[in-house]
This record gives structure tokens, C-alpha cells and sequence, in this order.
């Protein structure tokens, strides 16, 4: 399949860039910019984008163009740091700039050329440093206020420059850009579907897998039931799924994944009843790191013995996805202090006697999604929103008993059916909810409930919009809403008196809880 490199100088928006050459439907790779050529080269990429970065490129040891990158004589387009780099490789000057732009500026295409339409569009820049002199054979095809290089190119040797981010949604026009050049310019097939990722994901499978059995944890979380599915679809009986019912998932959720995987999926799924396994060893816990180590260890623990009951497989479905395979091959991106100790059914621990298979290896999580979709997976299990390892225990603070879990439970699911219909369960544009849930608080005040004094438990809503769940601002929902979710709330969940809303960002705050 036809492909596009990606060189990552570092920049933040790097992986952008790759998911924006996708959306055209063209398969996008991304490498650190000092990866080997032939690991690199082994993609038969059509042409190379160089992303931006946080470097000079006239600081010493700063990262340079790879030499293959040039000897390959296939086209190039360099974005801002990119952009500086190809400049200075081809024997042209940058220079700081006396004026940083930074955010929308506009830009006006000069010359015709195929990578910019004509006309005048509004884009986000992001720079200090600036081309002071282009290399010899390239000509200026836009330009905004403060950059009479906004963008080159030699059209000939199909060389681009732009200081602009085209992969940020703010650039008007900017996917065309993308496409355009992996497209037009490099000539690359648009032939990276939800239907061609099945098709070779089922073949790369079926080549790993053999004849040999393969075991899957099921959450009935997306990712994990997508990967599941794919597995089926490769190797069919020779997959068993296991879910282990904890207890602590969300109303209707553990009698969905059965029905899902036996009637949608057609894999053989054994559930394992470990509810009140999981309450008793949660008995009297109210640390939070306690509760995910808890819950973690006893997770393993009843895999464990399932997958010997099934005559250990020698293989287990991981649902790493695409943004964790570049995140661990990129050892020079800070890493994120623990805050808290995930616990995830795709995240196994390595020390477990199977080798991987990971088809989801090579996917963002938007395509999961549409792949979810192409499956015939349901609509509400493919766009569920994310829901922790923990389940239910990191949002029933303090003590988790049956009692406080059904209170739980029943507002959470009167506070997301409403969101639901009001069409706020989900992040379009700026609009929104990316995650909503109550909180459990064993926080205890007094109301009055018809002549009667109460004494009983908070309900705290948490509901945030974000991109990428690293940061977070907290949902601005209507007053009616919220009145009317409130309201249902204290007259239908037993023992809740009071209910807040929860106006932290994340930071300070996390998403989470616990
Ligand atoms: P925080 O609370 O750290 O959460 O802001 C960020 C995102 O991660 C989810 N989350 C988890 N996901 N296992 C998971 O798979 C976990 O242990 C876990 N803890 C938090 C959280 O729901 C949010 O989407």
C-alpha cells in the first residue's frame, strides 16, 4: 500500500500530521527524525513530511534532514521547523526572527503551485525563527504579513516548504494541503480504508497466529472489543474471549459485552461471575491507590487461572494502539509522572507467558473506531466514551459496597441518558461532552424531603470536553440541563440528598476522581 513517511523533529503536533495524511485516506507513518534509514525506507514511502520542532536548526547538534531523505529524490514538504531544516540542508539562510508569530495570521498564495490553491486563507503559524533566504531553485508561493516566505518550493525537484501548521484545525484549507501533496504531488493511492485496514490486518494476524490458540480479555470498552473482533475475524474458533464481570461497570455494560460477542461477534466468550470476589477483596478499602492495585492484581490473578482452565493458549490480543507505539518508541518525549497506576484489560502485564497479538498496532483511535463500525459492532459500544480500568471503585469514593455502587450506577445513568438526549454525549467541533460521569461522595449533609429532615450522600457530575485527555476544561452545560439532571437525581437515586457540578480543569485537577 502506497505510504507517506513522516520525520518527527519533535514537535507536539507531529502525530496530527500523520492522522490529517490518513483522513485522505493514505497510510501515514511516523518516525523520529534520527531513526535508521532502513527502517525508515522499509515502508517504500511515495514522499516525506518534515514536521516542526522545538530546536534551531542553527543551535548546535541540532536535528538535521536525514541524509536518505534527499538522496531519494522524492518530494518533500517541510512544515516550520521542517521547513528551516530542508532550507538549510539545500544551502539556504535562517535566521530568528525580530517578530514571533504565533496563532492565525493570513496567508495569500502568489504563485501557482499544487500544494496551495490560489487565494487568501487563514492558518495558525507558530514561530520564532524564519527563512531569511530560500535555497537556489525555489520560488515564494505564499506569503502573510510577517513571513515573505510563508511558503516555497521548487516545483521541479517537488521540494515544499510552509511555515504554517496545515495538520491544526485552525488552518483553514489545511487537510487539502495534506492530501494535496500525498495525493497530487507524490502520487500516492487513496487506499487506506476501514475496509483495506481489516483485510490486511486479518492477513497479518492469520500470519502470526497460525494454527495456535489465542486468548482475549474483554472490557467492553471499544479497543478491546474491536481487537477481539478483528482476531475472530482472522482466525475464527481458535479464539476465546474471556470477560471478567467485577462488578464495577456501568449500568447494562457486563450484559451487553455477552450479547455482543455472542450474537454480533460469534466468538466463544466465557464470563467469569467475580463480583462479589471483587467486593469482598474491596471491603473496607478507601485509598485510592489501593483500590487500582487491588483491583488490578485480583484481574490478573482470575485470568490467570482462566487461561490455564483453557489449556493456556499461546497467544493473548493486546489492544495497543498507534499514538502508544510512538509515544514508547520516542525516549526523548518527557514522560508523564505516575499521578496514578492505570490498570487496563489491554495492558497485561509483559511478565504473562504469551506472546502478543496486537492488531490494533498500527491505528488511531479514530480508525478503531470506523473499523468498530465496518465490524458491525454497535453504534453506542464504538463511540462509547473512555471509562477507567478500575471501573466504578475510582468514582464511588471511600468504601465500595453493592449499596453505594447501585447509587452510583443509577445517577450515572440518569446524568448521561439526559446528556444523551440533549445530544451533549459526545464532542463535535467545540461542542460538548468527551467524558461525563457521576461521582459517589461519602460526603453526608442535610436536606428536607417533604416535611422530613434527610441526612444522606453527594453526588458530584464531572463532565469535561478535551482533545486529547491529557488536559481538560470542564463542560459549560445549560442551567436547565443540569437543574433538570439535579432534580432527577435527588427525587429517584435513594440515600442522595444533594448534587454538585464540578467546574475544575485538568491540571490542576484530574478527570478522574482517584
Ligand atoms: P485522569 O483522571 O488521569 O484520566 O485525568 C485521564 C483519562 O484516563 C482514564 N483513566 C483510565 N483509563 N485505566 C484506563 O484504561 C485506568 O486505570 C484509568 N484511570 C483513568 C480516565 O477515565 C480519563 O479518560
Amino acid at each position: 500500500m502506497d505510504s507517506i513517511a513522516v520525520i518527527d523533529f519533535g514537535s507536539q503536533y507531529a502525530q496530527l500530521i500523520a492522522r490529517r495524511v490518513r483522513e485522505a485516506h493514505v497510510y501515514s507513518e511516523l518516525f523520529p527524525w534520527n531513526t535508521p534509514a532502513d527502517r525508515v525506507l522499509s515502508l517504500k514511502p511515495k514522499g516525506f513530511i518534515l514536521s516542526g520542532g522545538p530546536a534551531s536548526v542553527y543551535d548546535h547538534q541540532s536535528p538535521q534532514i536525514p541524509v536518505y531523505i534527499l538522496e531519494s529524490q522524492l518530494p518533500v514538504l517541510g512544515i516550520c521547523y521542517g521547513m528551516q531544516a530542508l532550507t538549510q540542508a539545500l544551502g539556504g539562510i535562517v535566521t530568528a526572527s525580530i517578530k514571533r508569530e504565533y496563532g492565525p495570521a493570513e496567508v495569500e498564495t502568489t504563485h501557482e503551485n499544487p500544494l496551495m490553491p490560489e487565494g487568501k486563507r487563514l492558518v495558525w503559524m507558530s514561530h520564532a525563527d524564519r527563512i531569511e533566504q530560500p535555497p537556489g531553485g525555489f520560488i515564494v508561493l505564499a506569503h502573510s504579513p510577517n513571513s515573505p516566505f510563508a511558503a516555497i518550493g521548487d516545483l521541479k525537484k517537488r521540494y515544499f516548504g510552509v511555515q504554517v501548521h496545515p495538520e491544526v484545525r485552525h488552518t483553514q484549507g489545511g487537510s487539502d494541503i495534506l492530501r494535496r501533496f500525498a495525493t497530487e504531488i507524490c502520487g500516492a493511492q487513496p487506499e487506506w480504508t476501514p475496509e483495506s485496514i481489516i483485510t490486511e490486518t486479518i492477513h497479518r494476524v492469520q500470519n502470526q497466529v497460525g494454527n495456535e490458540r489465542v486468548i482475549a480479555a474483554i472490557s467492553g470498552g471499544v479497543d478491546s472489543s474491536v481487537a477481539a473482533t478483528l482476531v475472530q475475524r482472522a482466525v475464527g474458533d481458535q479464539l476465546v474471549a474471556v470477560f471478567v464481570n467485577n462488578g464495577l461497570l456501568r449500568q447494562g455494560e457486563a450484559s451487553q459485552v455477552a450479547m455482543v460477542f455472542h450474537d454480533t461477534v460469534g466468538a466463544e466468550l466465557v464470563t467469569v461471575d467475580a463480583v462479589s470476589d471483587f467486593m469482598s477483596a474491596l471491603q473496607n478499602i478507601t485509598d485510592p491507590e489501593q483500590k487500582r492495585r487491588i483491583i488490578g492484581a485480583k484481574f490478573i490473578r482470575i485470568f490467570e487461572a482462566q487461561a490455564q482452565l483453557l489449556g493456556q493458549p499461546h497467544f493473548l490480543v493486546q489492544g495497543t494502539i498507534y499514538p502508544d507505539v510512538v509515544e514508547s518508541s520516542a525516549p526523548d518525549r518527557a514522560q508523564a509522572a505516575r499521578i496514578k497506576s492505570h490498570h487496563n484489560v489491554a495492558g497485561l502485564p509483559i511478565d504473562m507467558q504469551f506472546e502478543l497479538v496486537e492488531p490494533l498496532r498500527y491505528l488511531f483511535k479514530d480508525e478503531v473506531r470506523q473499523v468498530g463500525e465496518v465490524l458491525g459492532l454497535p453504534h453506542d459500544l464504538v463511540w462509547r466514551q473512555p471509562f477507567p480500568g478500575p471501573g466504578l471503585a475510582v468514582r464511588c469514593l471511600g468504601e465500595v459496597t453493592p449499596e453505594r455502587l447501585k447509587r452510583l450506577r443509577h445517577a450515572d445513568e440518569i446524568f448521561t441518558s439526559e446528556l444523551s438526549r440533549a445530544g451533549l454525549l459526545w464532542m463535535q467541533e467545540d461542542e460538548g461532552t468527551a467524558q461525563a460521569f457521576a461521582v459517589l461522595l461519602p460526603v453526608y449533609s442535610v436536606g428536607v424531603m417533604g416535611d422530613n429532615r434527610t441526612y444522606q450522600e453527594t453526588i458530584a457530575l464531572r463532565a469535561v470536553t478535551t482533545d486529547d485527555f491529557m488536559t481538560a476544561d470542564w463542560a459549560r452545560l445549560p442551567y436547565d440541563l443540569l437543574a433538570r439532571i439535579a432534580n432527577r437525581i435527588v427525587n429517584e437515586v435513594a440515600g442522595v440528598n444533594r448534587v454538585v457540578y464540578d467546574i475544575t480543569s485538568k491540571p490542576p485537577a484530574t478527570i478522574e476522581w482517584e
